[in-house]
C-alpha cells in the first residue's frame, strides 16, 4: 500500500512506534515538551546536516521519519544514543530527538517523509 493511516491516540508521550510502510520501517514519535524546547534550542552551528527542527515537523508533538539509517541502512534504535534520539548499533549512529544525524558516519538527518494530517487523530504517511 502506497499510503498508511496511523491513529496518533495509540502512541503516548515519549514513546515512538514502529510501522511498515511501503517496505521500510517507519517511526512515528510523540515527543514530551522537554524535547521539543531541546531540539528547537539545537545550535545549527552544531548540526553535520544543519536543518531546524521546525523544518522537519509539521505539529513540533510529532516526529515522523525513515526508520532507515542515512549510513547504510540499517534501523536505528529509539530512545537511545547521546541525544536521546535514535542510536544506530551498526557502525555507532547517534541521531537527536528531531532524527538529525550528531554524531557517527552516518551524513544525513534520518528521511522526513511526505504526511498530513487529516485531523488531530490522524496522521497519513505518503
Ligand atoms: Fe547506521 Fe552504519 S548503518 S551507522
Amino acid at each position: 500500500l502506497s499510503k498508511i493511516e496511523i491513529k496518533l491516540g495509540d502512541i503516548p508521550e515519549g514513546k515512538n512506534m514502529t510501522f511498515k510502510w511501503r517496505g521500510k520501517p517507519l517511526f512515528v514519535r510523540h515527543r514530551t515538551e522537554k524535547e521539543i524546547a531541546t531540539e528547537e534550542a539545537v545550535n545549527l552551528g552544531e548540526l553535520r546536516d544543519p536543518q531546524h527542527d521546525k523544518e522537519r515537523v509539521q505539529d513540533p508533538k510529532w516526529v515522523i521519519v525513515l526508520g532507515v539509517c542515512t549510513h547504510l541502512g540499517c534501523v536505528p534504535i529509539a530512545n537511545a544514543g547521546d541525544f536521546g534520539g535514535y542510536y544506530c548499533p551498526c557502525h555507532g549512529s547517534h541521531y537527536d530527538a528531531s532524527g538529525r544525524i550528531r554524531k557517527g558516519p552516518a551524513p544525513l538527518n534520518l528521511e522526513v517523509p511526505y504526511y498530513e494530517f487529516p485531523d488531530e487523530d490522524t496522521v497519513v504517511v505518503g
